[in-house]
């Protein structure tokens, strides 16, 4: 039987994420209302008054394959798979391609996600480590000496949850040519692929080689995490091998979420510029604020998504830390111990500037409190 880690992130989002007033932890943008979906994207509620609640297809429904194959297919539909977040998207992936004992490269710090369900299948699990100490900086010359003709998978997320840091376009082809002289399936989750700031948004690799997985999400730059849509896109056999997981699993979406989802994805444009337009101006602000605060917390400013990953120096312990300010100030952080790596917190910066701002004004309180060591 496969036994999957304990998702720590998880953990800690159940204990908090509903129940604080400034969550400064989460990953994504401010939540948008139907009412909001609908003023967006001109659906009638006559039109959602057709839906019959049949069951959906297997893959997607068709007008949902096909507004995600029109924005990042050219599209070639036969290539897309809608699924329950891309949550669901990686643990069928992983599920469909990969078997115990095969060799697995993934990036990290990560997501839980990416790293814990190859653990739960029993593979042997390699880490391409992000480090603070080289600005959170992809070293593909590392990743080069992890790979070999016997990896089966290497796992990346870019731009990067939790650090923000992600590829160059050269980066993004010299990784493409360490798969490909390998023939190592690539699965790459590019849940933030449009929140970039300085540079463009990266190109898909699926659409350059075979073996790439391809994944998004509606939950992050979105705004619409509880709408539960994410998708994958890939070559149609391995879509097929992954049916035969989703066939024990969650066997189709609903065509009420589908519909809504088709909508989003054809006004995804004037959507992304309200958020992301915010998140650039958030990321300003927490930069001055961390630049203010310099001896009690630093980060590499983010390139990508919508949070960052500080050091906080001064604090012994990160965790104990994170549940006084949940618990006396009812801000979120997440501790850096949810992806592995201690002394850091994963701060986000996607939601509205207000809530961010006082969840700010409450962690500099904390962490003069908490000063008693002064980093030199
Ligand atoms: C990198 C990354 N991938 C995937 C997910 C899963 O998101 P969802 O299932 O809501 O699409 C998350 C959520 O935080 C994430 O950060």
């Amino acid at each position: 039987m496969q036994t999957f880690p304990r998702a720590l992130l998880e953990d800690w989002m159940r204990l908090y994420y509903f129940d604080v007033d400034s969550d400064l932890g989460s990953s994504g943008v401010s939540d948008y209302s139907l009412a909001d979906v609908r003023a967006i994207t001109g659906l009638s509620i006559e039109e959602m008054d057709q839906i019959v609640f049949r069951d959906s297809q297997t893959l997607g429904g068709a007008g949902v394959r096909q507004a995600i194959a029109d924005r990042w297919t050219g599209s070639d539909s036969d290539r897309v798979m809608v699924t329950h977040g891309s949550t669901e998207a990686i643990f069928l992936a992983m599920n469909a391609l990969l078997c115990p004992g095969d060799g697995v490269v993934a990036l990290g710090p990560v997501y839980p996600g990416l790293c814990d369900v190859v653990t739960g299948i029993g593979c042997r699990t390699r880490e391409w480590r992000l480090r603070h100490e080289e600005g959170w900086t992809p070293d593909l010359d590392r990743l080069d000496a992890l790979v070999s003709n016997s990896t089966r998978m290497v796992v990346v997320n870019f731009p990067h949850n939790p650090t923000g840091s992600t590829l160059t376009p050269g980066q993004l082809d010299r990784l493409l040519e360490i798969v490909e002289r390998n023939g190592t399936w690539l699965l790459w989750d590019g849940a933030f692929s449009d929140l970039t700031y300085e540079t463009p948004p990266l190109a898909d690799p699926s659409a350059r080689y075979e073996r790439a997985i391809s994944l998004g999400t509606l939950s992050k730059g979105y705004g619409l995490p509880g709408l539960r849509i994410g998708w994958c896109i890939a070559e149609p056999s391995a879509l097929d091998r992954m049916i035969r997981v989703r066939d024990y699993t969650t066997l189709h979406l609903s065509p009420l979420v589908e519909l809504i989802a088709a909508r989003v994805v054809a006004h995804a444009d004037r959507i992304l510029e309200e958020k992301r337009t915010l998140a650039a101006a958030n990321r300003e602000l927490v930069d001055r604020w961390i630049d203010e605060h310099a001896e009690l917390i630093r980060w590499v400013k983010p390139r990508g998504g919508v949070c960052g990953f500080p050091r906080l120096p001064t604090v012994d312990d990160v965790d104990d830390f994170c549940h006084r300010l949940a618990e006396t100030h009812r801000v979120m952080l997440v501790p850096g111990t949810c992806f592995g790596t201690p002394g850091h917190v994963r701060l986000g910066f996607g939601g509205q500037t207000d809530v961010l701002s006082r969840g700010l004004g409450s962690l500099g309180t904390v962490l003069r409190e908490a000063g008693v060591r002064v980093a030199v």
